[in-house]
């Protein structure tokens, strides 16, 4: 049987199916595998199940003469080099829509939760500080009549779109040219960068990670949003600059940040850390018992047919 890798534990009923027709080796660790044991135990393998926390770069892949397949467990691919892989001629995979719905809902979480300061009263209470009820105690903003801007506008970010409607928000989008055609009638007005900047109340970042989207948004990205816009991110942190970011909260030239991703995770930037005005979330946006297991079931999938001489079900094109 072909041996497969599996870089971090997976659900039982899971992992049984892959290891019906391979002979399956997990990194059982707590944290990520360290990159040199990764090298090591991939030197046989035909494939590779891991996830975005494994940068699965050229070291590992020379590593890894028999290596057929990769298989993210993860949307978001920029922890792989991808034109590496396929110059030696290895599928790589990764897991879209089945986890669309369960960042959406995740997406207006954060919104919600920093629009009405819900971490920022948590902490109050729990400091044992709240002196009771009072009129004017931590205002937050109101959603209704106010304009969301969703920078990305891909499965992901029409998904937090859909349910804007329910919290009387419209929707503005900045998109590739390619997705922006294929929006058709999707209620929502495409604009600039600049344009969706300067006019959005909430912001909501749904691209992935390359060097185009680095860094996105920056000192003088944030210096264009309303003071009083809140800035949200469920993609990958280095979409920001962490530290510009941290400069504009504690300038207050924007309102707030809810934030699941960082530049270099699991570290966060020491100067957001005592801020107020940002909510600092651990990367767990698709993380519903649910969706994590539908998940893994496709990077599975994908394995099993690759290494059955298929096409996987849902290839990095
Ligand atoms: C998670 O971050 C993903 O890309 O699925």
């Amino acid at each position: 049987m072909p041996s497969v890798l599996v870089t971090r534990r997976l659900p039982s009923s899971v992992l049984s199916r892959l290891q019906s027709v391979a002979d399956v080796d997990v990194h059982r660790g707590e944290g990520p595998i360290a990159p040199d044991e990764l090298r090591r135990r991939i030197a046989d393998t035909a494939g590779l199940v891991c996830f975005s926390t494994d940068a699965i770069d050229r070291a590992v892949l020379e590593a890894a003469p028999q290596l057929r397949v990769i298989a993210n467990v993860a949307v978001g691919y920029d922890n792989i080099d991808v034109a590496q892989a396929r110059s030696r001629g290895v599928i790589v995979s990764n897991t879209p829509d089945v986890l669309t719905e369960s960042v959406a809902d995740f997406t207006w979480g954060l919104i919600l939760a920093i629009t009405r300061r819900l971490a920022e009263g948590e902490r109050l209470v729990r400091r044992g500080e709240w002196k009771g009820w009072a009129f004017d105690l931590m205002l937050g903003s109101e959603l209704r009549g106010k304009q969301l801007g969703l920078i990305g506008f891909g499965r992901i970010g029409r998904a937090v779109a859909s349910r804007a409607p329910a919290f009387g928000m419209r929707v503005a989008f900045t998109a590739r040219g390619d997705v922006a055609a294929e929006t058709g009638d999707f209620p929502g007005e495409s604009m600039s960068l600049d344009r969706l900047l300067i006019t959005s109340d909430v912001i909501s970042l749904h691209v992935p990670l390359t060097p185009d989207t680095r860094h996105l948004i920056d000192k003088r990205a944030l210096a264009r949003m309303k003071r009083s816009a809140f800035l949200i991110n469920t993609a990958r942190g280095s979409v920001i600059d962490e530290a510009a970011l941290a400069w504009a909260l504690q300038q207050h030239l924007i309102a707030g940040a809810a934030l699941d991703v960082y530049e270099n995770e699991p570290a966060v930037h020491a100067d957001l850390l005592p801020l107020e005005n940002v909510l600092l979330v651990p990367h767990l946006a698709s993380g519903t018992t649910e969706t994590r297991s539908t998940m893994a079931e496709l990077a599975i999938d994908n394995v099993i047919e690759v290494l059955a001489g298929r096409a996987p079900l849902t290839p990095v094109l």
